[in-house]
């Protein structure tokens, strides 16, 4: 076979040594536009993993890379005046000189043959070439040669950046934050070889103006840089080596996703590789790492297939197909990595402080987690520990353990919660004319057992023809009241669970039946009209609403006043109000639901006009001394839908009503949304609403451990966890997670404690069961 990789960076010099290991009869070439010795960029950074597939594939470059690395565990943060180190992060940096130095070395040794100073303009190139590499970055030419069948997405990021090196030796990663007048700018920082480091600084477009970087050269932009960073730089320089580029050399990060890897040119196939068919932001530092993994698993599938050119489209197939899901996995922890250096400016840095914003800083990924935090450095997350616990009001036990995150205490008003764990509503269907029943009393009385600190039963309707199906629980009459009254009393009695009250109406979404007999199906029978923000059907063999008119209003603000009054006298702890989901106050928030024209339709101020009129409705005959929360789709995850900037502003307006929680869930409020699920999926939006909008939040979504909670509150991406699902698979969720991370401090009911210490054992039983073989 004849192959030729256009671009001589690590993927296309990586391939073509393995391959020609792999087959020495192939001719392998490899075309690159630069010298040998000019290359852009400083040093990269490697994990464990990538270097261990290294050595499995090729141990001669292994170990030469393995020599010229630099290791080092620490990760510093440089703010606000403080220097704060964490351990056991285990990186390893290599000048990219030296990297693509040595694989240049080892292509010629195998019988590799490199091209310098070559500049491909186009595939035609190479008529007689079987397979083409374009591993020609991230500004492929080949790729946009071949866009119609790549079909490219570049996003182009807001944030700038320049990479720039210092003669500095770091001894940690770090990274240091400055504010400046016109607001933050970060730099990454790490070593990687015995006298030089990597040195990225960056900042906000409006920040980057606003200095008039933009007009500077690359001179006169280094200069600022090193005036700003002077402490940190302790009299060292800042060096560029993008001589090349016009202008000040900052740039914008491209996210790149290809719909499609290879093609077929008439003489030759054309494959992505490396930067020219994705790219990870260096937040988290995986390009290089991305670029090697693809060589590998392109020389991989040649092996299984065959080395010969009938086997070259099947191979290709097959890894696209391998390669997506690994790169989708990291593009995923890189956005959210990248995120945070997006919003850090504006959301954190000037709130946190600097041990709170450390701990969000090293989870931005939502990829690290609390219990990998200790196993990193087990004495910084322990005094994390202690003081976010002593911010939470609680004085360390005697043995100075302070207790995880998610036992610590939490006060809103008057409302004092023991732990920050919710049972998230759950309508249960169960109910005949709206009345909480037996079944209703033990499904929450069983629940309250289970360590949670509150409860919600379902969202409970203000009127008959609020009701989602005829088994929904209602609140519009005495009877219901009393029975309602019941399950409170025994919350209180029995456990020290506090219990709360979601109140809704499910506007176009009602008269449906019970999911057991037709998912998604309207009634047959007894069907009552709907109302709805506009006449649209949820689906279209769906009951169209009517459209509300403001009597309509009226009577529903009454229900749901009369509703908030009922609850009050029941002795409810809090009060949540359903704007969530597409049920009807959700319909006036969503600009896909609401098509009104007058001052209830248009704007975010008349979107949410009427529901936060009954909001505030509920508010004044809610006792001041207790909570009310609202629970928002933060997401409808469809174009024309809000987003979570539009959840922001509908937050804050709650907020200046009276709001003291946002409970952040997402979509459900048309049929064809899209979300994008994902472990603690729905957390970024109530991080955003907490810390951009200052109100406190619950996050709800996929938090299914210990380990998800406890991240989630230590770095204050939220307030309160409610967790639904678990709680239905497993009442006593709370006390048997509290078992699995050995936190013994968690109270058991009473009745129950003699079964703890078998739990507890069992758990240490099966940790340390040997492993059985399968026959
Ligand atoms: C600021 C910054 C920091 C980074 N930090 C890290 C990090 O810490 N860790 C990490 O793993 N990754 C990091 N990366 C990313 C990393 O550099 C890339 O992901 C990686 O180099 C991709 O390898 P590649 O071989 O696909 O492409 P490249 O390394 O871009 O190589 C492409 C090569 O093709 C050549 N070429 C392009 N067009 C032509 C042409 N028409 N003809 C001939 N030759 C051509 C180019 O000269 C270049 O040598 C960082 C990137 C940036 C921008
Ligand atoms: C059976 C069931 C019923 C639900 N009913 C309600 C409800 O009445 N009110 C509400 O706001 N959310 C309701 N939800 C959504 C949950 O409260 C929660 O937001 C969602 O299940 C995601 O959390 P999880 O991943 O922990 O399950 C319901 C979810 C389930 C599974």
């Amino acid at each position: 076979m004849r192959i030729v990789c256009i671009g001589g960076g690590p993927a296309g010099l990586y391939f073509a040594l393995l391959m020609k290991k792999q087959h020495p009869t192939h001719h392998v070439s490899v075309v690159e536009r630069n010298r040998p010795f000019d290359t852009f960029g400083w040093g990269v950074v490697f994990s464990d993993a990538t270097m261990q597939s290294m050595r499995q594939w090729d141990p001669e470059t292994a170990a030469t890379i393995e020599d010229a690395f630099n290791h080092w565990d620490d990760i510093e943060l440089v703010f606000k005046g403080r220097k704060i180190r964490t351990s056991g992060h285990g990186f390893v940096g290599i000048g990219r000189k030296k990297m693509l130095n040595i694989l240049q070395d080892r292509c010629l040794e195998l019988g590799v043959e490199l091209l310098f100073e070559r500049d491909v303009i186009s595939d035609d190139e190479f008529p007689d070439a079987d397979l083409i590499i374009s591993s020609d970055g991230v500004n492929s030419r080949m790729r946009s040669k071949y866009a119609d069948i790549f079909r490219p997405d570049m996003q182009m990021r807001p944030n700038r950046y320049i990479w720039l090196g210092t003669d500095k030796r770091f001894d940690a990663f770090t990274f240091d934050f400055r504010r400046t007048e016109h607001g933050w700018f970060q730099a990454h920082i790490y070593r990687f070889d015995d006298s030089t480091s990597t040195f990225i600084v960056e900042t906000t477009d409006e920040v980057f103006r606003a200095h008039g970087i933009d007009a500077m050269d690359q001179d006169q932009s280094i200069a600022f840089c090193e005036k700003l960073f002077a402490e940190t730089l302790d009299g060292h320089r800042l060096m560029s080596n993008a001589r090349h580029m016009r202008g000040s050399a900052w740039l914008n990060f491209g996210r790149l996703i290809c719909q499609r890897w290879s093609h077929f040119n008439g003489n030759s196939h054309v494959v992505l590789m490396g930067d020219s068919a994705h790219t990870a932001h260096f937040a988290i530092g995986s390009g290089t790492k991305l670029a090697i993994d693809d060589a590998i698993e392109l020389t991989r599938q040649f092996d299984i297939a065959g080395h010969d050119k009938p086997d070259i489209p099947a191979v290709l197939a097959a890894y696209e197909e391998v390669r997506r899901v690994d790169v989708a996995r990291i593009q995923n922890a890189a956005r959210n990595a990248m995120e945070w250096f997006e919003v850090v400016g504006e959301r954190y840095a000037d709130t946190l402080e600097p041990e709170q914003f450390m701990y969000s800083m090293l989870t931005r990924s939502q990829r690290i987690s609390h219990e990998n935090l200790r196993l990193r450095d087990k004495t910084w997350l322990e005094g994390y520990e202690r003081w976010f616990a002593e911010r939470a009001g609680v004085s360390p036990a005697p043995n100075g353990a302070a207790p995880p995150p998610m036992f610590t205490p939490f006060k809103v008003r008057d409302l004092k919660l023991a732990n920050r764990i919710v049972v998230s509503p759950m309508a249960m269907y169960s109910a005949t004319d709206g009345l909480p029943d037996d079944f209703h009393l033990v499904h929450i009385g069983a629940r309250a057992m289970g360590g949670a600190a509150l409860i919600f039963p379902e969202m409970t309707c203000v009127s008959p023809d609020a009701r989602i199906t005829p088994g929904c629980l209602g609140l519009w009459n005495d009877e219901q009241a009393n029975a309602f009254k019941r399950m409170v009393d025994f919350v209180h009695r029995e456990t020290s669970a506090k219990i709360g009250m979601q109140l809704g109406h499910a506007g176009r979404k009602g008269a449906t039946k019970v999911p057991w007999e037709g998912d998604d199906e309207p009634l047959d029978d007894g069907a009552w009209p709907l109302i709805s923000a506009s006449a649209l059907p949820y689906l279209p063999h769906w009951q169209t609403p009517r459209t509300m008119t403001r009597d309509d209003m009226d009577r529903v603000v009454a229900d749901f006043v009369r509703a908030t009054e009922r609850a009050r006298h029941i002795g409810f702890d809090m009060l949540e109000l359903h704007a969530a989901h597409g049920y009807l106050l959700s319909s006036f928030l969503s600009p896909l639901t609401n098509r009104r024209d007058d001052e209830y339709g248009g704007s975010h101020e008349n979107r949410a006009r009427f529901p936060l009129e009954v909001f505030r409705a509920m508010r004044a005959v809610w006792p001041a001394g207790k909570p009310m929360s609202v629970r928002l789709s933060t997401h409808d995850w469809r174009d024309g839908g809000n987003t979570p900037e539009d959840a922001a502003i509908f937050s804050a307006m709650f907020k200046e009503a009276g709001a003291d929680l946002i409970d952040c869930s997402s979509g459900q409020v048309v049929d064809d949304d899209q979300p994008v699920y994902g472990r603690m999926y729905q957390t970024p939006f109530s991080d955003k609403i907490r810390n951009e909008i200052d109100v406190s939040t619950i996050a709800v979504g996929a938090i299914s451990e210990a380990d998800h909670a406890n991240s989630i509150i230590a770095a204050g991406r939220a307030d309160l966890c409610a967790i639904a699902r678990p709680h239905l698979a497993d009442p006593s969720f709370v006390l048997h997670e509290a078992a699995k991370i050995g936190y013994d401090q968690q109270p058991w009911p009473k009745q129950y404690l003699s079964a703890r210490q078998q739990y507890i054992n069992n758990l240490t039983r099966a940790a340390s069961a040997p492993v059985v073989a399968k026959p």
